[in-house]
């Protein structure tokens, strides 16, 4: 597995976070959010200092979250301010609990997963749209890795079979080119000549018809985004930031914006039901996936050149485990053939 501890990434929907605390699972690692005494959100380990029982348990009061056990309150950077019954003073180094970087923005909660430091980068950035745009989020639990669920969200070849009728699979089939670019910290696939695809989707996408611009992209630590333009009349944006809850476990949360010919409103009520419908689709092989890569003991991956983005990932969330990643202009672009 690869586990990429210095970057943001999303714990809860702003909205989720009120004047409870709020435990998440961030890469294996227990944390409680609440909000301080200025409604900022904090992160701290979901680990009281005196007996170890889960603070998310306990309340927030006068802006600091107070243990259930003996109520002891912790501020927003997990030192310990209040000992109920000590006649002293209750801060000190043994009674600090501690604090993982937390903002706010763009509707969700983001927490830096290297406690006591101050990060060096902002969070990912969803593009800026236009209020032409309609936008549908959904948050979804894949029972699979990082890796599995990004190269999920990337692939195209298993659109024509596990999403037959719903995304390709039912019409002609037709040969692309893919154009692979390959960034210090991304890497995309662009794909040329493609036609509309067939199925439910492919038909919300281009009602008309056409050949459509079409890209596959991979942010790190965890953004998989993918885009569909027809001209000037039809774009469609789906992006899903990951949050590795466990090995085996990934949050998405899901964001499809959308521009069409008509009013978005219209559209609306099928893109929810059909991207759930393939979501389930995906989450039932992932979880299948899973369980046996646990049976056989690990991961053991054929691939051929047509898993277009699935081994750059790989790469990229290494290389990020090492440290050893940084911003960079094109380094390679490669060309390859694919039928869909
Ligand atoms: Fe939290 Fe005692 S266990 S105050």
């Amino acid at each position: 597995m690869a586990a990429v501890r210095r970057a943001w990434y999303v714990a809860a929907e702003s909205r989720e976070l009120g004047d409870k605390p709020l435990a998440a699972t961030l890469l294996g690692q227990p944390l409680v959010l609440f909000r301080d005494g200025g409604r900022q959100a904090s992160a701290l380990l979901d680990r009281c200092a005196h007996r170890n029982v889960p603070l998310s348990l306990g309340e927030v009061t006068s802006g600091q979250l107070q243990c259930g056990y003996h109520g002891w309150r912790y501020d927003g950077s997990g030192i310990c301010r209040h000992i109920p019954g000590l006649c002293g003073e209750s801060e000190g180094p043994a009674r600090r609990v501690p604090s993982f970087p937390c903002k706010e923005s763009q509707g969700y909660v983001w927490v830096w997963m290297d406690p006591d430091v101050e990060p060096d980068v902002e969070p990912w950035s969803l593009p800026e749209l236009s209020p032409r745009y309609t936008r549908v989020r959904k948050t979804v639990m894949f029972p699979g890795s990082v890796h599995a669920t990004l190269e999920n969200a990337l692939d195209v070849p298993h659109t024509a079979f596990l999403h037959k009728g719903y995304f390709r699979g039912s019409g002609a089939s037709h040969e692309l080119e893919v154009v692979v670019r390959r960034y210090g910290d991304r890497v995309e696939a662009q794909y040329i000549g493609e036609p509309r695809p067939s199925g439910l989707a492919g038909l919300l996408l281009a009602p008309g018809g056409g050949i459509v611009e079409h890209y596959d992209r991979f942010f790190l630590p965890s953004v998989g985004q993918v885009e569909y333009r027809l001209g000037e009349r039809s774009h469609f944006l789906v992006t899903s930031i990951c949050t590795p809850v466990t090995d085996f476990e990934t949050r998405v949360y899901a964001e499809v914006a959308f521009r069409l010919p008509f009013p978005g409103w219209l559209v609306r009520p099928f893109i929810q039901p059909l991207a759930l419908r393939i979501f389930e689709q995906d989450r039932v092989m992932l979880q299948a996936q899973t369980e046996h890569i646990e049976r056989f003991g690990g991961e053991q991956f054929v691939s051929t050149e047509i898993d277009v983005l699935g081994g750059a990932i790989w790469r990229l969330l290494r290389a990020a485990e090492r440290g050893e990643v940084q911003e960079s202009d094109e380094l390679e672009e490669r060309r390859l053939k694919l039928r869909t």
